[in-house]
C-alpha cells in the first residue's frame, strides 16, 4: 500500500468481526516496528502478542474497555527501561515514550497494509495489566492494541488543520517570512 494512504487511511476501530485474524500476519506488523529510531540504537520496545481469551479479558477489565475483550488477538507493547536509562538519565524517560511512539507508528501502518483494525488503549491500571501479563517491575507498559477486523462504517476523519501546527522560524509565528529580493 501507498505510505500516503496508509497514513490517511488508518483509524481507530472498537467494533471488531467474530473473525479472527492470522498470527503471522500480526508478527509482520510487530516486524515492522524493528525498523523505527532509537537513541544510540538500543531498542527499548518489546511486545507480547496475546491469544488466551481468559487474559484477554482481564485486559479489558484493567482498561475498563470491553471492546477490548471483542478481539482473538492483543498486543502489549512495554518498554525495557534500564539501558536508555543508564546511558540518558533522566532524559532517557522521554526517550523511552519517544520511541515506543515511533515502534507503534510502524506497527500501525502496517496493521492499515494488512487490512486488519485496531485501536491505541493508553487507559487502563497498570498492575493489573503487569499482573495479567506477568511483566517485571523495571518494565514499562506502554500501550495496549486488541487487532482484528473492523465492522465500523467509515466516518470522515475530523482531522487538525496544517494551518493550526505549523510555525516558521519561531514558535507561534504563522507566516513564512518572503525571501530577500537581490538588489542590483
Ligand atoms: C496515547 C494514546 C492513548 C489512547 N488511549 C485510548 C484509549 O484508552 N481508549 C480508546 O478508545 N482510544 C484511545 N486512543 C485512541 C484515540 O482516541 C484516537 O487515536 C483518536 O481519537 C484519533 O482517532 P483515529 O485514531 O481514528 O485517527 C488513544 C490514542 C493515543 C495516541
Amino acid at each position: 500500500m501507498e505510505l500516503d494512504k496508509a497514513i490517511q487511511k488508518r483509524h481507530s476501530t472498537r467494533k471488531f468481526k467474530q473473525k479472527a485474524p492470522d498470527w503471522k500476519d500480526i508478527i509482520e506488523c510487530i516486524n515492522s516496528a524493528r525498523f523505527a529510531p532509537m537513541a544510540g540504537n538500543n531498542y527499548s520496545v518489546k511486545f507480547i502478542l496475546i491469544k488466551d481469551k481468559e487474559t484477554i479479558q482481564k485486559l479489558a477489565d484493567a482498561a475498563q474497555q470491553q471492546f477490548i475483550a471483542q478481539t482473538s488477538y492483543v498486543v502489549a507493547v512495554c518498554s525495557n527501561t534500564t539501558r536508555t536509562l543508564n546511558l540518558y538519565g533522566e532524559r532517557g524517560k522521554s526517550y523511552l515514550k519517544q520511541q515506543a511512539g515511533a515502534a507503534v507508528q510502524n506497527f500501525l501502518l502496517k496493521i492499515e497494509e494488512k487490512g486488519l483494525a485496531t485501536c491505541w488503549i493508553g487507559y487502563f491500571v497498570d498492575y493489573l495489566v503487569k499482573e495479567a501479563l506477568k511483566i517485571p517491575p523495571e518494565i514499562n507498559i506502554e500501550a495496549i492494541f486488541p487487532v482484528g477486523y473492523s465492522a465500523e462504517k467509515l466516518k470522515p476523519k475530523r482531522k487538525i488543520d496544517l494551518d493550526n501546527i505549523l510555525y516558521f522560524d519561531k514558535y507561534n509565528q504563522k507566516k513564512m517570512k518572503p525571501p530577500k529580493t537581490l538588489e542590483v
